[in-house]
């Protein structure tokens, strides 16, 4: 099976979880876009959804899917989106898009989380794919130099502007096995608006697409 094939095949095992005559939340990404593309063909099925992205809210209304504000909707049973990185905990470094603020909002408002990646997202230890930081602009310099402190190596993604309308940096060459108490120290650095370390709401399951067929985890 081919990657894109593993990304269909969780996407479409997602179904499964979406509640009917409710409100979905949809993720970015190109796995959350294949979910997309089934979400569509049951959308008769559901109210509509809420967008983690620009991208994302485009590609449902191309598809027909109402999408809803977040601010008009009281809850969300359910929230679809891939991950850059997974562990066992259901922890998950996210933003390789660049949407992660609004997929962690969407995230916080859902009752449940479902992840979905292929095989090889699932790692041992977080880190190793960079944690990108969403940074107010006037606070670049700031958060660069109290992000070093934590070890790692915090480069700007040059030509990026989030839907926000702020900065990415992404910070390399971690080994996050604290991801609560990382995410927590993150969450005090002035001028930042959010990291994509989900770890003090980590996914409720996550279908894994692997050779064999989707494997379905919840933490360990
Ligand atoms: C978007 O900002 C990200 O959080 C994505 O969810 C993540 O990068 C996974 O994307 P892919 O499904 O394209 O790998």
């Amino acid at each position: 099976m081919t990657q894109d094939e593993l990304k269909k095949a969780v996407a479409r095992a997602a179904v499964a979880h979406v509640v009917e005559g409710e409100i979905v939340g949809v993720g970015t990404g190109s796995t959350a876009n294949c979910f997309i593309d089934e979400l569509a063909l049951i959308r008769h099925r559901i109210r509509g959804a809420v967008a983690s992205s620009e991208a994302t809210r485009r590609r449902l209304e191309e598809h027909g899917i109402t999408v809803f504000d977040l601010n008009d909707v009281d809850q969300i049973p359910l929230y679809v989106d891939g991950a850059d990185e997974i562990n066992e905990a259901m922890q998950m470094i996210k933003g390789g898009g660049g949407a992660l603020t609004r997929e962690k909002i969407v995230a916080a408002v859902s009752r449940k989380f479902v992840c979905i990646v292929d095989r090889s997202k699932l790692v041992p230890v977080l880190g190793r794919f960079p944690l990108p930081v969403e940074v107010i602009p006037m606070a670049l310099g700031h958060v660069q130099r109290e992000l070093a402190c934590l070890g790692g190596i915090p480069l700007l993604r040059t030509g990026f502007v989030t839907d926000n309308g702020n900065l990415i940096v992404d910070l390399h060459g971690l080994q996050i096995v604290d991801a609560v108490g990382l995410e927590t120290r993150i969450n005090q650095i002035v001028g930042i608006v959010t990291s994509g370390l989900f770890a003090c709401r980590p996914a409720d399951v996550c279908l894994l697409g692997t050779a064999t067929g989707v494997q379905t985890l919840t933490a360990v």
